[in-house]
């Protein structure tokens, strides 16, 4: 399936105003649960990898990558509002990520994903991820971990 990107809004860099929102957006869409100072830490590590889909003022959606090794990177937090989900934000948010990921010159992207988050699943499959194994009491209330990757 062709999706096209949404064109209901627009990525922009992330700037550390939009902590409260994103940690807010983050906690209400993710099961685990992240502080403004973990999203902080992800962004200083690599600004460049973390950006936000905006409609109007607000927040709707963001992506948070790092850099795992010299060559691999790593998608850490990616949600979208659940009244935009398939209208194509989290499309375009992954599109940018990859893009970004290839003029940093790295090679591959690994992710964890929820063993029942079939929603989240069928998305990076959609995007050529595969699994590579499974991750015992990944989380922390001990559900395992899909451990999903793809070559760039
Ligand atoms: C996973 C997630 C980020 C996807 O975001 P999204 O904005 O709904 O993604 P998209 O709209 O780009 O794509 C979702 C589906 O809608 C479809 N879609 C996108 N635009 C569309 C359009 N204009 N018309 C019809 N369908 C469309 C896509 O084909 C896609 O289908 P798929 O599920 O078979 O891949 C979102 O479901 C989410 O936030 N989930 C909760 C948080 C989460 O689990 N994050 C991942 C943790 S690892």
């Amino acid at each position: 399936m062709v999706v096209r990107p949404a064109e209901i809004g627009r990525i922009r860099a992330f700037v550390p105003d939009d902590l409260e929102e994103i940690t807010e957006l983050s906690n209400s869409c993710l099961t685990e649960y992240y502080t403004q100072d973990i999203i902080y830490d992800i962004y200083r590590a690599w600004p460049e990898g973390i950006f936000v889909y905006t409609v109007g003022r607000g927040i709707k959606g963001f992506i948070a990558g790092a850099r795992y090794t010299r060559t691999e990177g790593r998608i850490l937090l990616l949600a979208v509002e659940r009244e935009y989900r398939n209208m194509g934000i989290g499309t375009a948010l992954m599109d940018h990520f990859l893009d970004v990921c290839r003029q940093n010159s790295l090679l591959s992207i690994r992710l964890e994903v929820r063993t029942d988050n079939n929603e989240a699943i069928r998305f990076y499959r959609r995007y050529g991820f595969s699994v590579t194994h499974t991750m015992p009491a990944y989380y922390s209330d001990l559900s395992d971990a899909l451990l999903m990757w793809r070559m760039l």
